[in-house]
């Protein structure tokens, strides 16, 4: 049964623009595309049934009440067949991506429905969500007609929560875009409001969620804005744009809803399994150590983690699989990342042994150079083999103990030198002066393939705790001065580099 066969057995073109309330134009284009665009195969499949065509339910996904999910069935082409076992007509039904989109409130509202054509070209099946804000800059209808789907709006509809809880809208995507996002929604996602139906949805939700943020750049420069972006890519959230130039506000900067291709490649990126990274494991070691002095004090760096966790971040939304080795943090977890937390340096490198073979080790922990070795700590009294067991105390005559160090192992030297070696191994070099110089010699001397080369040593531009950084790349090909970002869009720009490198 081909396309002509279908459209006769429905009765004809004109039924069939009825059918899915298009133009003839539209009915020849399915006939010279051999396909049915996705919205509307199961209103086909269903007006088939009604004519009594029977199709092998077992083909599609079908709802306990025996009504076709028509998210489930959503699909890219429709072939039907007879299936030499039942004799019936099959219609074999390729899975879909499925995009929920949210659209909240903003001038760049209408761009949305340009947003909505181009993921149905794409073949993925969508649904969207309005906050009542974007309603005041378009319509749920037009909204609907581009989709060909029903348009949600309230979390208190009796009508939407019998046909379509918000529990199910959220398990029954693929992947939610919010685009265009606001400050508002942003701040809402990542304090855990859920006041409203796209609130409730975000929060219920455990699928790739990607932000499309626009607004004037006011606001997406302000302190608050920025501080949510970060906690967001903490979870696991990806971003697109903004983009910068003129506002409809009138002002000019960043702010700019991004170019709707930027946003459907965005989108493939965090379809499950389409990662540029996917299928590849990575090992992340971050944060300082701890190397005790005895059983209370110990001697530490001020190093936050948050590059280290920014990196970890990243792969993952890029779908690598990965461990993130981390010494004593005070930040959350990353989504999406395995986790093995330590103390000192000797725990960090036998984490990361453990951790390989892995295609990508990236070492972002300051790790202590020294720790202290236990029978050398000397403090009259409370010398001896046990004394950093117990807290040691201080002197009657006033003499301070002496501590004797040795030196750590060192990681990235040891990953870069090892039998199972990662097919790509990056270090960063923390410097205080002759930063590049060092950097390269750092490079050569581990054996890494790139060192990402900061300044620490700048008084008023800190990098241990900020939230922003400031690098060189340093690889075999030469010296690439970074300009200044946040620690997050550095971690995005590296782990795209990454996936170059690799898939070169
Ligand atoms: N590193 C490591 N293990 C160590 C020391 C450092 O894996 N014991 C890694 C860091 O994670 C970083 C790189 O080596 O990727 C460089 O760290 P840095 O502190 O800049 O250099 P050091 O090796 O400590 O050398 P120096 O203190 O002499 O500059």
């Amino acid at each position: 049964m081909d396309m002509d066969a279908i459209i006769e057995a429905l009765g004809g073109a004109a039924q069939v623009q009825t059918l899915l309330g298009v133009g003839p134009s539209a009915v020849s284009n399915y006939r010279a595309r051999g396909q049915f665009p996705e919205y509307a195969r199961i209103r086909i499949w269903q007006a088939l049934k009604a004519r009594g065509i029977t199709v092998d339910p077992e083909t599609l996904s079908v709802e306990p009440s025996g009504q076709a999910n028509p998210i489930a069935s959503s699909n890219s082409t429709v072939s039907p067949s007879i299936s030499p076992a039942t004799g019936l007509a099959t219609v074999s039904i390729p899975q879909s991506p499925r995009i929920l989109l949210i659209i909240s409130g903003g001038i760049a509202a209408y761009k949305s429905l340009e947003l909505i054509r181009r993921i149905k070209d794409k073949g993925w099946h969508i649904r969207c969500i309005m906050t009542a804000s974007a309603e005041q800059f378009i319509t749920p209808l037009s909204v609907s007609a581009l989709s060909g789907e029903t348009t949600y709006t309230e979390l208190f509809s009796l009508t939407d929560e019998a046909e379509m809880g918000h529990i199910r809208l959220a398990r029954e995507a693929d992947a939610i875009v919010i685009a265009p996002a606001t400050a508002n929604i942003m701040a809402k996602m990542a304090y855990g409001f859920a006041d409203d139906l796209a609130t409730t949805v975000l929060l219920a939700t455990d699928a790739p969620t990607l932000i499309a943020p626009a607004m004037n750049p006011f606001m997406w420069a302000h302190p608050a804005t920025q501080a949510n972006q970060r906690q967001l890519k903490i979870r696991g959230v990806s971003f697109v744009g903004p983009d910068s130039g003129d506002m409809a506000c009138g002002e000019d900067g960043a702010g700019r809803l991004a170019e709707i291709p930027q946003i459907i490649n965005a989108i493939s990126r965090i379809l499950p399994g389409n990662g540029r990274l996917n299928g590849k494991t990575a090992l992340v070691t971050s944060g300082p150590t701890h190397e005790p002095i005895d059983r209370v004090r110990y001697i530490a760096n001020r190093s936050s983690g948050k590059q280290g966790h920014a990196i970890a971040a990243a792969l993952a939304r890029q779908g690598a699989k990965v461990t993130l080795i981390s010494g004593p943090v005070d930040i959350p977890p990353p989504a999406g990342v395995h986790v093995v937390a330590v103390e000192t340096a000797q725990d960090m490198l036998t984490a990361s042994l453990a951790a390989m073979p892995v295609d990508i080790a990236i070492c972002a922990a300051a790790v202590g150079d020294f720790s202290v070795v236990n029978s050398g700590v000397n403090s009259g009294a409370n010398s001896g083999a046990n004394s950093a067991a117990h807290k040691i105390k201080k002197s009657d005559t006033g003499d301070a103990p002496q501590l004797f160090l040795q030196q750590n192992p060192d990681i990235l030297a040891t990953i870069a030198d090892h039998k199972m070696r990662p097919r790509l191994v990056i270090g960063f070099a923390a410097e205080t002066d002759d930063v590049v110089n060092y950097a390269i010699a750092k490079r050569l001397r581990k054996k890494a393939d790139w060192i990402l080369a900061n300044d620490v040593g700048q008084d008023e531009q800190p990098v241990f705790g900020s939230d922003f950084n400031m690098v060189h790349l340093v690889t075999e090909n030469g010296v690439e001065p970074w300009s200044e970002m946040s620690k997050h869009d550095l971690a995005d720009q590296l782990v795209s580099r990454i996936a170059k490198e690799i898939s070169a």
